[in-house]
């Protein structure tokens, strides 16, 4: 047991940057803080076709905080930066020592970070119907505001659609690619930038990012995780971001990226498409909707400030911050 050999449960926790050698136990907090949470029967092995540790450590956008309590690991925190857009999580505390300030030391190191980045919108994706995490973040200025959905779609044995994969560019392609999807992520919302998010997850073997084209140029791109050391999980592709230019063709092209990640997710072998889509942004969500994207599980957005950040109407924008 994890408290075991812990002089005070009532020290403050050190809070310092993830040592690679603590992914595993990192990893384990992990599983049992959410198969606890969750009531899984068997808390160690919960979300074990997935992997929300390893991947993030080793993405050079992503800051991993450990929580050790005498040079014990008992909890962890990844902080994305997304340019001026940040996130957090999975934020996990071992189940044996909850309720004891670890969480709130983590969360303080954690708006330190966004703040020396000067992250200009952050947030986090929780259960709604959590009184314990909504008013946790609440305590740190993340307000909640929309829903999002995550969503799941049977992959259709026979998709075909026309689209590139940024993995299978060469350099200078892959150079211009990037150009072009900054400029589709600034009109989304100032300074968002996923290049980095794009580049680890073609470097890292997590999945590739599908592009697509009309005659303007890129029209839009879809970050997909897929495989046992990916956020997905088993027989899923997941889109962890989407997005289409912000223009009268909007709803066409997402139409369009969304054929493409499917085709995308069979020639992987994958049978379930997923997807992130916050209710504020009604267009997409309706277009899911219409696209027979069933409801998987339904958690809050916060945002610190209290910003619509790239959440809004009109805004054809695929996420998933968990
Ligand atoms: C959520 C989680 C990270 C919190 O960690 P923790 O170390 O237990 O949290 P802390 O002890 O630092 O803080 C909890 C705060 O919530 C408050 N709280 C607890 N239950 C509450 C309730 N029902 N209503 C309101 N506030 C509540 C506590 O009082 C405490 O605040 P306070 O000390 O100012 O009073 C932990 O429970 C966990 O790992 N859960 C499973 C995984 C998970 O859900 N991760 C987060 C996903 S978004």
């Amino acid at each position: 047991m994890i408290t075991e050999g812990l002089s005070s449960c009532t020290d403050a926790p050190l809070i310092a940057p993830l040592a690679e050698e603590q992914l595993d136990a990192a990893s384990r907090i992990f599983r049992t803080a959410f198969g606890t949470w969750l009531g899984a029967p068997d808390p160690e092995r919960f979300f074990a076709d997935r992997n929300y540790v390893h991947g993030r450590w080793r993405s050079p956008h992503v800051v991993a905080l450990g929580a050790t309590l005498d040079g014990k690991l008992v909890g962890s925190n990844f902080i994305t930066r997304w340019g001026s857009v940040g996130f957090f999580g999975p934020l996990t505390v071992a189940p044996e020592i909850q309720d004891r300030g670890i969480a709130k030391a983590l969360l303080t190191a954690t708006t330190a970070q966004f703040e020396t980045w000067g992250t200009r919108c952050a947030g986090l994706f929780t259960f709604a119907e959590s009184a314990k995490h909504v008013s946790l973040y609440q305590k740190f200025g993340f307000l909640p505001r929309f829903l999002t959905v995550i969503s799941v779609a049977q992959v259709p044995p026979k998709a075909s659609a026309a689209f590139q994969c940024f993995g299978a560019l060469g350099m200078e392609a892959r150079s211009a690619t990037l150009v072009a999807a900054r400029a589709i992520m600034q009109s989304l919302y100032p300074g968002l930038d996923l290049s980095a998010e794009i580049a680890a997850v073609t470097l890292l073997g997590l999945g590739d990012t599908v592009l697509v084209e009309d005659e303007e140029g890129l029209a839009g791109f879809a970050v997909c995780h897929h495989g046992p050391d990916s956020e997905a999980g088993e027989n899923t592709c997941l889109i962890k971001f989407g997005a289409v230019r912000c223009d009268e063709h909007a709803t066409q092209n997402f139409r369009r990226l969304l054929d493409a990640c499917f085709f995308y997710a069979s020639y992987v072998g994958t049978t379930t498409l997923m997807a992130g889509v916050n209710t504020a942004r009604r267009e997409a969500h309706a277009a899911m909707i219409a696209r027979g994207f069933q409801p998987a599980l339904h958690g809050v957005a916060m945002h610190r400030p209290d910003d619509p950040g790239y959440s809004r109407p009109g805004l054809f924008v695929l996420d998933d911050w968990r």
